[in-house]
């Protein structure tokens, strides 16, 4: 396993983006800049989406512009077209995410489009990207089975990686989007999946709906992935995936990691902290095992 394991927190954009309630931009804000101070070095801050389609998040450009940016840390948010990107660049946005999926039926209730018209979606994304110097990450979902579709061919999955890695995603994200992949699973796909895309350039990024995410993060770290997406308090959700539910609690990925000796620069007690402050803003107990036992210690 690695040495350092880097966290991706996309609680301000996964984690809220399934709210039902609107929340307040200036919740928003506050959440990204706590995280900010915990030592966290990716905060997916927002996205840039149709808002007509994630009305939660209608309020991205204010969020972005309001954040008090570390340099040390990266913002990334979603983009899924060119709409979005310069909705994005036009507040100062560095880095973005585009966003597909290895089963054509999720795509089509998610983005509207077939896994080919995504792809075609993003090229003129990626030109101007690379023009402009902003460096993109790619997802995949659906990596471990989709809600209409059921099983997920593996060959979908490495095609889909491939294409983003080829396109020029630095770093290529696979989501479990409806958490219901298990260890040996999760395991085969990421081997899979490295055998066209560099590990270096793999992320993981599970959702806790079945509680196996913590276990299929330790099988995909065992294969050597040195990035984990996960989102304080485990809030999210994504609202196009039928039984979709939390992220995992990034609360709970760094207790685990700092147990099994590796590094991740994050004050959990801090990280904690936040999460829970989340959860009282969300009028909930917080989905973090480990930020409620650390309360209650
Ligand atoms: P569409 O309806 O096919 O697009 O949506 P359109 O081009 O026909 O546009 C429709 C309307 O939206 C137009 O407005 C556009 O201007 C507007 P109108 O003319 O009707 O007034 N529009 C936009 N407005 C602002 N920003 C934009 C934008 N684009 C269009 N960027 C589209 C296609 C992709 C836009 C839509 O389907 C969409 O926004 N989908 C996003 C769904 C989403 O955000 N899902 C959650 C994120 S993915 C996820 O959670 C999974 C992940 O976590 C990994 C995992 O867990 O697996 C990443
Ligand atoms: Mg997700």
């Amino acid at each position: 396993m690695k040495s350092f394991v880097r966290i991706v927190e996309v609680g301000p954009r996964d984690g809220l983006q399934n709210e039902k309630t609107q929340i307040a931009t200036a919740d928003k804000i506050a959440l990204i800049d706590r995280l900010s101070a915990t030592g966290l070095r990716s905060i997916e801050a927002t996205s840039f989406v149709s808002p007509k389609w994630v009305p939660q998040l209608a309020d991205a450009a204010e969020v972005f512009a309001g954040i008090a940016r570390q340099p040390e840390v990266r913002y990334p948010v979603l983009v899924p077209n060119e709409q979005g990107y310069e909705r994005a660049r036009a507040v100062g946005v560095e880095e973005i995410a585009v966003f597909t999926a290895a089963s054509e039926a999720f795509n089509q209730k998610n983005i509207n489009a077939s896994i080919d018209e995504s792809l075609q979606r993003f090229a003129p994304v990626m030109q101007r990207a690379s023009a402009d110097g902003v460096a993109v990450r790619g997802y995949v979902s659906t990596v471990l089975g989709c809600p209409y579709q059921g099983d997920v061919p593996l060959t979908d999955v490495v095609r889909v990686a491939r294409a983003l890695h080829e396109m020029g995603c630095y770093e290529i994200s696979l989501g479990d989007t409806i958490g219901v992949g298990t260890p040996a699973k999760a395991r085969a796909m990421l081997l899979a999946v490295a055998q066209e895309v560099p590990i270096s350039a793999l992320a993981v990024h599970f959702h806790d709906t079945y509680g196996q995410a913590l276990a299929n993060i330790l099988a995909c770290l065992e294969e050597g992935v040195a990035v984990v997406d996960s989102a304080v308090s485990g809030t999210g959700g994504c609202p196009y995936a039928k039984g979709a539910s939390g992220n995992v609690a990034s609360e709970d990925v760094v207790y685990m990691l700092h147990g099994l000796g590796i590094e991740t620069g994050i004050d959990l007690p801090k990280l904690a902290e936040t999460g829970r402050w989340l959860a009282g803003l969300l009028g909930r107990e917080t989905g973090s095992k480990v930020g409620k036992a650390l309360a209650a210690s």
